[in-house]
């Protein structure tokens, strides 16, 4: 089995190695690819070294499988390309995720909906996998009628990029406008704008958890509006998700229903001050729900607060998982 693992340089990239690894996915080889900047650099996959390439050369390596992080635009560009060499193509960006010809999977949820005639597979929004991962499973008991989301988000899902920007800021330094992610200062702040503002008003990251969350469910029914905040944290996405359901609910019983659904794991317990935080998240696979309650100002409203480290199952782990069901059900 050989995997490419496109943007490996990256953090999502270097992540997606680091899962791959930690599950033991059958992977004999492994095809680092990177911008030129990078070739001739190594990393290391279960104790062997493996040399970077660049595009042309991950193409013609004709791997099984190919895992990409490296921004739309490649994707848009590459994933055909690698497609058409017969590799099977997991993207982790935007680009494919609303082409109505191609899956977009949270494996615990859709999974089995994947065929040999993927060739080009989506893996969604970091912001949105978490949630819709705690929402599909109430929504198959209670029917949801209307999700109002709010973010606060990590700066990792930004890549290394504005990792260094917080934490020069942290420092004391100033930086260039060039050296900057953010247009503004991250560290000490907090920014309501996450992707490019719309013409409606909303970022494009906004709208993404509106529409992938009505493409995963397989509901277009569902009304859900988010705003996405970027915080100046690492270590995972939280958020603060108010659910409106058609039927009652026991709280008892939803606790249950989440406490039971893969991936899922429950840290609510008020008491004793247990609740989901990005500092436990971080480095873990699973993604952490809390703070369940009443919303007591409408009926059949839940408020529930939903905290997962975003390069993990928003990103890299999410994308081994549907490797793994590829693998499992022998699409590839
Ligand atoms: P490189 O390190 O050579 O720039 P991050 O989001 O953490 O900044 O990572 C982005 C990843 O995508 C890196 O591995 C980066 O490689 C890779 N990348 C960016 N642009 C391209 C490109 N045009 N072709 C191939 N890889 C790219």
């Amino acid at each position: 089995m050989k995997v490419a693992v496109v943007g490996a340089t990256g953090l999502v990239g270097s992540t997606m190695l680091k899962v791959l690894e930690e599950r033991d996915f059958p992977a004999d080889v492994i095809i680092p690819v990177a911008s030129s900047r990078s070739v001739g650099k190594t990393v290391t996959f279960k104790g062997k070294e493996f040399k970077v390439v660049g595009m042309e050369e991950g193409i013609a390596a004709k791997a099984d499988i190919a895992i990409f992080s490296a921004g739309g635009g490649t994707s848009l560009e590459y994933a055909p390309r690698f497609a058409e060499a017969g590799t099977t193509v997991i993207d982790n960006s935007s680009a494919w995720r609303m082409d109505p010809t191609k899956k977009l999977v949270v494996p615990e949820i859709n999974a089995n909906e994947l065929t040999k005639d993927d060739k080009i597979i989506a893996n969604p929004n970091c912001s949105t996998i978490q949630m819709v991962l705690a929402l599909a499973p109430l929504h198959k008991r209670y029917t949801i009628k209307r999700v109002v989301v709010s973010t606060y988000q990590s700066v990792t899902g930004t890549g290394k990029k504005a990792v260094d920007q917080m934490m020069r800021e942290r420092a004391g330094e100033e930086l260039t406008r060039e050296e900057m992610a953010y247009p503004y200062k991250i560290d000490m702040n907090v920014l309501p704008h996450i992707d490019v503002f719309l013409e409606n008003g909303y970022t494009k990251e906004e709208m993404k958890m509106v529409n992938e969350t009505m493409k995963i469910l397989n509901d277009q029914s569902i009304k859900l509006t988010a705003t996405c905040v970027r915080i100046p944290t690492m270590g995972g996405h939280s958020e603060s998700v108010n659910v409106e359901f058609e039927n009652e609910f026991d709280l008892a019983e939803v606790s249950g229903i989440l406490q039971s659904s893969d991936g899922i794991v429950m840290e609510d317990d008020v008491t004793n001050l247990v609740y989901p935080m990005p500092i436990n998240a971080h480095n873990r696979n699973e993604t952490f729900v809390g703070r369940l309650r009443r919303d007591e100002s409408q009926e059949n409203t839940l408020n529930m607060w939903i905290v997962s480290d975003n390069l993990r199952k928003g990103a890299a782990t999410n994308a081994v998982q549907i490797a793994e069901a590829l693998m499992k059900n022998n699409l590839v």
